[in-house]
């Protein structure tokens, strides 16, 4: 399979919080964040597979600033590392404040979320390699691999322990 490299697949999505999103003090619900962010790290995940992918795992999801109604919202997403069926997404979450305007937009959460390619029955299949072009899909390819390795080293441990005796 073709490599592909990370830009091939960047996505962006933007939505203008109402008082649906709101909780109950007021501001946005961080599952509405949560929401934006699966969503758009789908759409990158299926773009680099060619086809459907599921969310295998979601980590490292850190609310940095809160959202609140009018705010418009932004998260980007781009793939950080490819395996053989899965990937890893990492998503940043932007917020133009509604009554400033010409400001930078604040960084609200970042994520990361493993999708995992699969066929028509659901089974894992195999996706295009990770071809990192900058210094910085690099980076974050390195601190991925960091990041799959302790991910997969929690489960397995957890796993094991469940099958010691007590
Ligand atoms: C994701 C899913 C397809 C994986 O199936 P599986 O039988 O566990 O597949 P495998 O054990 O062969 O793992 C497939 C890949 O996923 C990775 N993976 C699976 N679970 C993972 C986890 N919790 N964290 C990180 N990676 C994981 C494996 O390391 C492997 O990666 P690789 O192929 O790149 O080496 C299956 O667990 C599933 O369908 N889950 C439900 C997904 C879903 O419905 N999401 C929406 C929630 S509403």
């Amino acid at each position: 399979m073709e490599p592909k490299p990370p830009s091939a697949a960047r996505t962006s999505l933007s939505h203008i919080m109402t008082a649906v999103d709101t909780n109950l003090l007021g501001t946005v619900h961080g599952g509405v964040v949560m929401k934006l962010v699966d969503d758009v790290a789908g759409a990158v995940a299926q773009r680099h597979s060619g086809g459907p992918a599921v969310t295998a795992a979601m980590d490292g999801m850190t609310f940095l600033h809160p959202v609140r109604v009018g705010d418009l919202v932004h998260a980007h997403a781009q793939v950080n590392w490819a395996g053989r069926s899965s990937m890893e997404v990492g998503v940043r979450v932007l917020a133009e404040p509604w009554d400033r305007a010409g400001v930078p937009p604040v960084r609200v959460a970042t994520a990361y979320l493993v999708f995992v390619a699969v066929d028509a029955d659901g089974q894992p299949r195999a996706v295009p390699p990770l071809l990192p072009e900058t210094e910085e899909d690099h980076r974050r390819l390195r601190e991925a691999e960091i990041r799959r390795k302790h991910r997969l080293t929690r489960r397995d441990e957890i796993m094991a322990s469940r099958e010691e005796p007590r």
